[in-house]
């Protein structure tokens, strides 16, 4: 594959998705099988927020692939004291593999990945989060095999997850509704760009306020929080205006019988979604939480697995 950095799904092209999920498919099925692919190597993840799954789950795959991987927390390192990114790209690439960074401004991943000579993977900006994005249709993969002509709702804010899953609904010839009330509409180089890969692909991409018609025979619901990191000062105004905008029963019934319940975590019951859709059989949280580790091996792999330094 040519790609250096995995930033944003837009960059890559249907068919290096699908190989990508084929090599986390044959790293799921069989963890010995991949050892000793990243043995020597050494993962820096770089963290401005806080994280759960990311952090546990590219150290813990960087681990079962031979490697190591550094927690680097921007409280502690000088780029959180204002070195340059520059500086900092330049200076990790000769100790480094590979950065892992989850950051505020995406312009700093997107820095980092012009100035560093070694592979960055965005773990979140607030701009998009294509590792969970990806994860979340690999999910949908493994539940309906081919995912051309089906369809993915996301219901809510119109944050990084809504941007990356709209990224990547046409590579894998998904069609995908987003409903966010107004004010709260993805943004709208990424709308545009999503649109030009969707006409492309053939598939289609809806922008609305109603929840019903995005819902309405979806295979995939996905909401995410209300509030992203970093919008904590807004949270009760978010309250507000986000009132009625939860995934409920009722919501769900408009999807299709088979259709399943996505959510990136951490999530809110009782404001995003109820309790008993979250909880429900339908919700597969806790796999598109595993296959994080997963896809990202894969990724990792596909990056970094036989390059010098
Ligand atoms: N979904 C996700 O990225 O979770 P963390 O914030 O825990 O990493
Ligand atoms: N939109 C959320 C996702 C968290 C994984 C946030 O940015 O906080």
């Amino acid at each position: 594959m040519k790609h250096k950095d995995f930033v944003s799904i837009h960059d890559y092209s249907a068919q290096e998705i699908a190989e990508i999920f084929a090599l986390a498919k044959e790293m799921k099925a069989d963890r010995n099988k991949f050892s000793n692919a990243l043995r020597g190597k050494t993962l820096g993840m770089i963290f401005e927020k806080s994280s759960t799954r990311t952090r546990v789950s590219f150290e813990v795959g960087m681990f079962q692939m031979g490697g190591h991987a550094l927690f680097l927390s921007s409280r502690d390192i000088q780029l959180g004291r204002g070195e340059t990114i520059y500086d900092s790209a330049k200076v990790l690439s000769r100790y480094l593999d590979g950065i892992m960074a989850r950051t505020f401004a995406h312009k700093t991943v997107t820095e980092l990945a012009e100035y560093a000579s070694i592979p960055i993977i965005n773990g979140l900006t607030d701009l998009l989060h294509p590792c969970q994005a990806m994860t979340d249709y690999f999910t949908a993969f493994e539940k309906f095999g081919d995912l051309r002509g089906r369809k993915l709702a996301y219901v809510g804010d119109g944050n990084n997850m809504a941007h990356s899953l709209m990224y990547g609904a046409p590579k894998v010839g998904m069609d995908i509704a987003v409903a966010t009330p107004a004010g709260y509409g993805p943004d709208l180089e990424v709308l545009a760009r999503a649109e030009e890969d969707a006409r492309s692909a053939g598939t289609r991409l809806i922008v609305t306020r109603s929840i019903d018609e995005a819902v309405k025979d979806a295979d995939v619901v996905e909401t995410d929080v209300w509030t992203s990191m970093g919008q904590e000062a807004e949270t009760a105004k978010r309250e507000k205006d986000f009132s009625g905008w939860q995934v409920d029963k009722r919501l769900m019934s408009l999807a299709r019988n088979d259709a399943v319940f996505m959510h990136c975590l951490p999530a809110h019951r009782g404001e995003e979604v109820s309790a008993e859709v979250i909880d429900s059989p339908q919700s597969v949280i806790y796999d598109e939480a595993e296959n994080r580790l997963h896809v990202q091996k894969a990724i990792m792999h596909t990056l970094m697995a036989g390059r010098g330094r």
